[in-house]
């Protein structure tokens, strides 16, 4: 699987699959995740309440159609809330261990994720990358069909921060 860093929009990635930074509810909210229900509305809205009905558990994933986005699903995690006590670090890797398998469920060969609970949630910039780095680059993903994970960083010194740890030899 190619790590790949783009400086950019989620919303405007030509891939199979954007990862949604969503909360328990399931019914959209602020940052990234205001930004895809904004962009592929109102088919993502509709199929989150179909699918989810009772929303999704901290640390799990699950998969809505991308509506109006070039991509063609919705990978949507539930990163966790440090401000509401959820400090637990499997919760982040659990994140982007469980896209990775709802990706592989989908068939979609190339993913692009933001970097998860680095927002509203409160966790570092440099926490979420490295918890994206440890799945990605650990033995348990090694037998993915994802050929592609293309971090999507906001802003520029987003950007030169996810870059550096990408390309960093002794990185996670
Ligand atoms: N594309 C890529 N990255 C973005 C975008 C965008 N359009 N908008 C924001 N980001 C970046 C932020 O700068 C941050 O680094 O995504 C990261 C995650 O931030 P949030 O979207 O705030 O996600 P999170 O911290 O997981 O909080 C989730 O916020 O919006 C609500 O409904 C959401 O309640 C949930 C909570």
């Amino acid at each position: 699987m190619r790590i790949t860093v783009v400086e950019g929009d989620i919303t405007s990635q030509d891939v199979d699959a954007v990862v949604n930074a969503a909360n328990r509810g399931m019914r959209g909210g602020s940052g990234v995740d205001g930004a895809i229900h904004a962009a592929g509305a109102p088919e993502v809205l509709e199929d989150c309440r179909r699918r989810f009905p009772h929303g999704l558990a901290t640390g799990d994933a699950g998969w809505t159609t991308a509506g109006r986005m070039a991509a063609r699903w919705v990978i949507h995690v539930v990163g966790p809330n440090r401000h509401a006590g959820e400090t637990d670090r499997s919760l982040l890797t659990s994140c982007y261990r469980r896209a990775l398998e709802v990706a592989d469920e989908l068939g979609a060969r190339s993913v692009a994720f933001p970097l998860v609970s680095a927002g509203v949630y409160g966790w570092s910039r440099e926490e979420s990358v490295d918890a994206a780095l440890e799945v990605f680059r650990s033995a348990d993903t090694a037998d993915t069909g994802v050929d592609e994970a293309r971090f999507v960083a906001f802003g520029r010194s987003a950007h030169e921060l996810v870059r550096s740890r990408v390309e960093s030899p002794g990185g996670p």
